[in-house]
């Protein structure tokens, strides 16, 4: 498929897709939520890519939300549709199986937020602002936003940006958990790379697995998500990148893990 609204670099192990429509703000529209499910079913595939990383182009927006001209086409049923077309696009980011980063460069609206929260980790730049605008529209966020943004920031403060419309800015969005860090945006990128690449040299069974678990944090109790991790933590011991990580360590170099 020849992306469209999609830039893809893949180099070190690491690919970096940048939503391309600057124009447009990299609004979301149907032609792209295509190529994003065409391209990361790719990438889950691809075993040479252990990272992604995903920012959007042009030093305005990440993502300014769902593409509006396309939005006010919907009635009931095509609107039901036109989330979970969003949704199962965003499930599958953030079930990817591979650690995806959002470097949010700029505004991260509606879909654009909710983009980011599929992200298990996220980034911003100081230009960044974060917010979910549906109710100035008559609607409410559709890709997922009810959800995550109510697991990661707290129903209560999840219900006020949500029912204000209300922006926030990296600063703040640092301060409430959104977002890790916060970067110049000349700095964003290149940092964003570094941690990805950070993540690319340790043995990949090891992450992705640590990332399965932390992912059954809203789906398991505590003791059944202690008796899944014990598990994992199992699977782990029986690995040669386990043997090799501890002998590394005993013998003081740094290991060279086969994801194996
Ligand atoms: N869907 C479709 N087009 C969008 C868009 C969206 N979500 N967001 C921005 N655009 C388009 C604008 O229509 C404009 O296109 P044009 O030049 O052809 O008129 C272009 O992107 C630039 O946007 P503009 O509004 O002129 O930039 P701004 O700097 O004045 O404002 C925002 C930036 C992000 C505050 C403003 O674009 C905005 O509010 N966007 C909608 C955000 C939103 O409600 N998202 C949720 C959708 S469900």
């Amino acid at each position: 498929m020849d992306y469209k609204n999609l830039l893809v670099e893949t180099k070190d192990n690491i690919a970096i897709v940048t939503l391309n429509r600057p124009d447009k703000l990299n609004a979301l529209n149907f032609d792209t939520f295509a190529e994003l499910k065409h391209l990361f079913l790719k990438l889950q595939k691809d075993d040479n890519v252990y990272v992604v990383i995903v920012t959007g182009a042009g030093e305005k927006a990440f993502v300014a939300g769902a593409d509006i001209s396309e939005l006010t086409k919907q009635d009931c049923l095509s609107g039901k549709q036109f989330a979970e077309t969003g949704q199962e696009v965003f499930n599958l980011i953030e079930n990817l199986g591979k650690p995806v980063i959002a470097a949010v460069n700029g505004f991260a609206l509606g879909g654009g937020c909710e983009l980011t929260l599929a992200c298990y980790i996220r980034l911003a730049s100081e230009r960044a602002k974060f917010g979910q605008p549906e109710v100035n529209l008559g609607i409410i966020p559709g890709y997922g936003g009810t959800q995550r943004l109510a697991n990661i920031i707290n129903p209560g403060r999840a219900a006020e940006y949500i029912l204000t419309a209300d922006m926030m800015n990296a600063e703040e969005a640092l301060r409430i958990g959104l977002v890790s860090k916060v970067f110049t945006p000349e700095e964003l990128l290149p940092k964003a790379k570094e941690m990805a690449m950070k993540i690319a040299t340790k043995g990949q069974i090891s992450v992705r697995l640590a990332l399965q678990a932390i992912q059954k944090t809203n789906e398991l109790t505590e003791k059944e998500g202690q008796a899944y991790e014990a598990a994992l933590f199992g699977v782990c011991c029986g690995t040669d990148d386990f043997k090799e990580g501890t002998t590394a360590f005993l013998e003081k170099r740094k290991p060279e893990f086969k994801n194996k």
